[in-house]
C-alpha cells in the first residue's frame, strides 16, 4: 500500500481470496460476452493508467448480473464495479477479483413524460442529448461529465454548484446481498460530491430522473455554453480523470494548487495540467504512482501555504505494484 489512505467510494464487494483456473472457467459460462482475464485497466480508465484486472467481466443484463454477483459471494471474490473510469485512478499492481462492467439492457433509457428511467451502465453525455431533444432540462451540470449514469450518481457529479441527486426519484440497486431493491427518494442522501448508495446497494441498476419541461434550443445552448467553458478552462482533450481534489469550504481547490505555483510540476509523465491546476494529465507513459505522488505533493503543498487539507475527488483503488 502507498502512502495514500485507500478512497473506495465505488461500490465494492470485499476481497476473500484469489480466482483458480477452474472458477475462472465456470465464470465465463455465466456471461455471453467472453470475460478479458489479465485486463489492463489503463485501457479503461481516462488518466490511462493502471495495472491489470484478474478479470474483466462485461454483464447485458439484469439475469447476467445477478449470476455474477451470485457466483462472487459463493467463491469470496471481489467484486468492483467500473463506470467510464472517469473519476479514477487504478494503482499500478491492478485490481483483484472482478471488475464489472454494465452493458445492453443495463445502459437503456425510457422516457415517459417528465420522467427518464435511464440503466444505471447508460453514458451519461448520451442522456443529456437525448433529454434535450425531447425539450427535458434539469441535467446540463453534468454538461462534459464523461461517466456512466451510475457513476455519476454516487459521486453526485455535477458542476461546483448543482448536481444530478437534485434530480433523482428512486433506484434501483442490486444490493451486497444479490437481491434487486427500490430506494425511494426519501432514503437517499447527497451532498457535494458524496452520496449514500454505496451503503444501499453494491450495482446501481436503473435511476428514475425527473425532468422539467423547456425549449429544446434552449437547453442545447445551455449546453454549449456549458461545454465552451470547459473547453477554456479544462485540459479536456488530454488524458485526465476530471478534478484531482473537492473544493474545499468556501474556496476552490484549483486556485489554491495555482496560487501554489504547482501548474506544469512534473513527476515521470504525469504533470499538473497548465490549464487548470486541479488536473493531472497523462503525457504518455505515466505511471499510477507518478500520479498518486504528485497529487500526494499538491495536497503537501496546499497544506504547508494555506493550512487547508484537500479530500480526493478522484477514486483510487487497487494494488500497488
Ligand atoms: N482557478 C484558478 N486557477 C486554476 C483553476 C481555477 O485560479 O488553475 C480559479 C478560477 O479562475 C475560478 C475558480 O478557481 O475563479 C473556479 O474554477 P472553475 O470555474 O474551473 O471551477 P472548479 O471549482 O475548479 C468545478 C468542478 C468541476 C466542474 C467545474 C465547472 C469541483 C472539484 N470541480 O471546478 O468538476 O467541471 O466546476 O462546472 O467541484 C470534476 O468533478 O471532476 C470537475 C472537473
Amino acid at each position: 500500500m502507498s502512502g495514500v489512505e485507500t478512497v473506495l467510494h465505488l461500490a465494492q464487494l470485499e476481497a476473500k481470496k484469489d480466482m483458480n483456473e477452474s472458477e475462472s472457467k465456470n465464470l465465463a459460462k455465466l456471461v455471453t460476452e467472453p470475460p478479458k482475464f489479465k485486463e489492463p485497466m489503463k485501457h479503461h480508465t481516462t488518466l490511462r493508467v493502471g495495472g491489470p484486472a484478474d478479470v474483466l467481466v462485461t454483464v447485458h443484463n439484469v439475469d447476467e448480473l445477478q449470476k455474477v454477483v451470485q457466483f462472487a459471494k459463493e467463491h469470496d471474490i471481489q467484486i468492483l464495479v467500473l463506470g467510464e473510469g472517469s473519476n479514477l485512478i487504478v494503482r499500478d499492481g491492478g485490481i483483484k477479483g472482478i471488475v464489472l462492467r454494465l452493458s445492453g439492457e443495463l445502459t437503456k433509457f425510457k422516457f415517459d413524460t417528465l420522467e427518464v428511467e435511464v440503466g444505471g451502465g447508460a453514458y451519461l453525455p448520451h442522456l443529456l442529448v437525448k433529454a434535450a431533444q425531447r425539450g427535458l432540462s434539469g441535467l446540463e451540470c453534468c454538461t462534459g461529465v464523461p461517466g456512466t449514469v451510475g457513476g455519476a450518481l454516487i459521486s453526485n457529479a455535477g458542476s461546483a454548484e448543482e448536481f444530478i441527486g437534485n434530480r433523482v426519484s428512486r433506484v434501483t440497486v442490486l444490493t451486497h446481498e444479490g437481491e434487486l431493491r427500490v430506494v425511494e427518494r426519501d432514503e437517499l442522501r447527497f451532498g457535494y460530491r458524496q452520496s449514500n448508495l454505496k451503503d444501499l446497494g453494491l450495482v446501481i441498476v436503473s435511476v428514475v430522473l425527473n425532468l422539467t419541461r423547456d425549449d429544446p434550443k434552449a437547453i442545447m445552448e445551455r449546453i454549449h455554453r456549458r461545454w465552451r467553458y470547459r473547453w477554456e478552462t479544462q485540459p479536456v482533450n488530454l488524458p485526465c480523470a476530471g478534478c484531482i481534489f473537492k473544493n474545499p469550504p468556501n474556496d476552490r481547490a484549483g486556485r489554491l494548487l495555482d496560487a501554489s505555483g504547482l501548474k506544469g510540476v512534473r513527476i515521470g509523465d504525469a504533470q499538473v495540467s497548465t490549464v487548470h491546476a486541479n488536473f493531472i494529465i497523462n503525457l504518455g507513459n505515466a505511471k499510477a504512482k507518478d500520479v498518486i505522488d504528485l497529487a500526494e505533493l499538491m495536497r503537501r503543498t496546499v497544506k504547508e501555504k494555506f493550512n487547508i487539507s484537500l479530500e480526493y475527488e478522484v477514486q483510487i483503488v487497487g494494488e500497488d505494484e
